[in-house]
């Protein structure tokens, strides 16, 4: 598998962005042997600053570029021939995904096949080079009240994103089988954590509870999330990366199943807490509107096969990540206000 002890060249895809800047910090402390190559278009969603404590490290380096580039991928992979690749590159927000489809069909989908056709030409009689594709749980459908999605779950995505990161599965799955490419495939649940662009429902909403906006609740409230700390989720990608058999697929979830009413409600009670209001006063917020097209109405993960195959284990339930959590998002708000506008 992937030497740990030899210099390697590792590309990270999407490294700008909400996961991909902890893995990149993980690699580039805990490897110093290897150089950390971060490739990213820098879209709306990456914010660079996450990686200021190691944007000078020497097993860094940083490649401003879009996966849709054929030439300029070419050209970067001819001068640096990596070793293995990470590839988080994606558009991610499904609500972007129902008002604008192209985009992920270009980027999730046509991105990954560009990646996929230059790794196979380059590592034609290295089969210990690695393809590590990150996908997510909603590629399964949704659930019922019971039951948990695993490798064997057919494939049912129901929104664009899922339809365009079940597609680009699909095309890694089908390199691996049919030009024996080392490629694994990894997906995983609701991440949350610190670095999540404030788009998405936990950073949104305690944005808007910050500044005692409404924050607005798809539908009855009534869908399950199986949150998973983004620190949990970078352990689990590397106990793939560094160890799974070639061509094999793992589903990684955090046991953390909430309503998203719940979760509000939680998230509502930490607010309150950390600004030291009045308990209650930020729940008052949370207002319900109409639901997503689509919607999933469960989502949840049995993790059983990276658990007793690899040893990966969850470390954080979402009580003990929330605060941290929402503590972050609050100093972001805050400093996002006190900064001046250029
Ligand atoms: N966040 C989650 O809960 C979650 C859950 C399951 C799977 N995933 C998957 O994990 C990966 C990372 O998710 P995230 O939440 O960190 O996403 P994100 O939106 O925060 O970051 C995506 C990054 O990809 C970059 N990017 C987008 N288009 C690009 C392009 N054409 N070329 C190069 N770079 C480009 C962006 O600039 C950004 O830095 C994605 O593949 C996503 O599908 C995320």
């Amino acid at each position: 598998m992937i030497d740990t002890q030899t210099h390697q060249r590792i590309l990270v895809t999407g490294g700008a962005g909400f996961i991909g800047s902890h893995l990149v910090l993980r690699l580039v402390r805990d490897f110093p042997q290897w150089t950390i190559h971060n490739l990213d278009a820098l879209t709306y969603a990456a914010d660079l600053s996450h990686l200021a404590p190691i944007s000078q490290a020497p097993n860094y380096r940083f490649h401003h570029l879009d996966i849709t580039d054929v030439p300029a991928l070419t050209e970067l992979w001819e001068t640096h021939q990596f070793d293995a690749v990470i590839h988080l590159a994606a558009e991610s927000h499904v609500d972007r995904s129902i008002q604008g489809p192209e985009v992920f069909l270009t980027t999730n989908v046509q991105g990954t096949l560009n990646l996929l056709t230059l790794a196979l030409k380059h590592w034609k009689d290295q089969p210990e080079n690695r393809f590590h594709h990150i996908s997510t749980d909603e590629v399964y459908g949704s659930l019922g009240p019971e039951g948990y999605f695993s490798e064997q779950s057919p494939y049912a995505p129901n929104s664009p994103y899922a339809a365009s990161k079940a597609s680009a599965d699909h095309w890694v799955r089908a390199y691996a089988h049919t030009y024996g490419l080392n490629a694994v495939i990894t997906n995983c649940s609701n991440n949350y954590g610190p670095h999540q662009h404030p788009e998405k429902l936990i950073p949104l909403s305690v944005e808007r509870m910050w500044r005692m906006e409404s924050v607005p609740m798809y539908g009855d409230g009534q869908q399950v999330r199986d949150w998973l700390h983004v620190t949990d989720h970078v352990s689990g990608i590397l106990e793939v990366f560094l160890k799974a058999a070639p061509g094999a697929q793992y589903v990684i979830g955090g046991k953390n199943e909430w309503k998203n009413q719940e979760l509000l409600r939680e998230i509502a009670r930490v607010v309150d807490q950390l600004l030291g209001r009045t308990p209650g006063t930020s729940a008052a917020l949370i207002t319900p509107v109409q639901d997503r097209l689509g919607h999933d109405r469960r989502y949840a993960i049995n993790p059983q096969k990276i658990e007793q195959e690899l040893g990966w284990m969850v470390q954080k339930d979402l009580r003990s990540g929330l605060e941290e959590t929402v503590a972050w998002c609050l100093e972001r708000a805050q400093s996002a206000q006190n900064t001046p506008k250029p």
